[in-house]
């Protein structure tokens, strides 16, 4: 058995958590997050160096907490490990640096974690996981991807967003409607009581230069232009802002230009299982509509737990365990952070030449 002690930093949320695993089977020993959303929020978004202030006042008191509450010590630990990519540079220091240290002083591995490896890691943080091969449409604040997993831990991109990632998208169109951030969870609240078809918004596609649509790929930005457009429209009429079906609309044709695609993918690829995971997947008209398109193919779907589907350390550790016990993976000490690091090299991650 193998127990971790999991920072994650990369963003607006500092949190830690202490997982387990025992015969394959992954355990949350303790998991606690110190949110920032209401500091960011006066701002409109995310305040980088905000945040890096934050995650260092955060964290010594989210590990006491891990440690009090799992009844651990220090000397439990078998490994630390800690987001390195990608994110807010500042930020992922933060985290870094603590695991790094940690790890130097009692003398165990660090493990630097790729944050989409994290994310796509909340699935094992249920009883119910698919074993690969299967498609992961991965939908947070920073990305918008379609990507095959053959094996575990290779990872192939066949889709992604040309523009504004989803959730980027829901903080938006929140901010146009005058709704606060994150405005994912803010939209779906008042979505729930519009009509999502009484604006019919459009459905970005990606052109190639050759002619035709990129099939798998997304594009999110003349969608949020058109509800700013049809915001604007109704202020010129003097008319009031059915702020609702807005809401509604947009929420309804996100998530169906999200089903459609992956479904697409995953059928033309051969794939009968679908798997979705990121702040969006939290988004319950999302996983209603993967569900009911799911049971109408032959299609598997698996959904990332709901309280594991936005930021948070846990979804680390699952991935620091599956790295340390399938592959005996550690990270080199001198591995530093980097705002960007494609998924598909993550392996790179644990070369005791580390890229970055
Ligand atoms: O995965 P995450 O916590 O952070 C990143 O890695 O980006 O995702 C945050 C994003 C935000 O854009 C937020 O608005 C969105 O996830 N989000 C949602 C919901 N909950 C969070 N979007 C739609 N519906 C939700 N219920
Ligand atoms: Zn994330």
């Amino acid at each position: 058995m193998s127990i971790i002690l999991s920072l994650e930093t990369s963003c607006d949320e500092s949190a830690a958590a202490l997982v387990s695993n025992d015969k394959g089977k992954i355990d949350l020993l303790a998991n606690e997050i110190a949110s920032q959303i209401d500091e960011h929020s006066n701002w409109g978004g995310v305040v980088p160096e905000i945040a890096s202030r934050r995650h260092l006042e955060n964290l010594p008191f989210l590990i006491e907490e891990v440690f009090a509450k799992s009844k651990l010590q220090i000397k439990d630990i078998d490994a630390v490990a800690a987001t390195v990519t990608p994110g807010l540079a500042g930020s992922l220091l933060v985290g870094s640096i603590t695991a790094r240290t940690l790890a130097n002083l009692h003398q165990i591995p660090f493990l630097g974690i790729h944050h989409l490896e994290g994310h796509l890691s909340s699935i094992y943080l249920s009883g119910n996981h698919p074993k690969p091969p299967f498609l992961v449409l991965l939908v947070s604040g920073g990305h918008t991807e379609l990507i095959k997993v053959d094996v575990k831990h290779k990872y192939q991109r066949l889709g992604r967003s040309h523009d504004d990632a989803a959730g980027e998208a829901f903080d938006k169109v929140a901010r146009l409607l005058g709704l606060s951030y994150p405005g994912g969870p803010e939209i779906q609240k008042i979505a729930k009581s519009g009509d999502p078809k009484k604006f019919l918004f459009p459905k970005g596609r990606v052109s190639k230069p050759e002619g035709g649509f990129y099939p798998y790929d997304f594009s999110f930005s003349g969608l949020k232009t058109a509800v700013f457009r049809q915001i604007e429209k109704i202020r010129s009429e003097n008319k009031k802002l059915p702020i609702e079906d807005i809401a509604a609309s947009f929420e309804y044709i996100v998530a169906e230009v999200l089903v459609e695609r992956s479904f697409k993918c995953a059928l033309d690829q051969g794939l009968n299982s679908l798997v979705l995971v990121g702040g969006v997947a939290a988004n319950v008209r999302l996983r209603e509509m993967m569900l009911a398109k799911a049971s109408k193919n032959s299609i598997d779907i698996t959904l990332a737990p709901m309280e594991f589907c936005t930021d948070n350390a846990a979804m680390i550790g699952a991935a620091a365990l599956l790295r340390l016990s399938t592959e005996g993976f550690k990270s080199s000490m001198e591995l530093g952070v980097s705002a960007r690091w494609p998924l598909e090299k993550s392996d790179l991650l644990y070369d005791p030449i580390p890229p970055f």
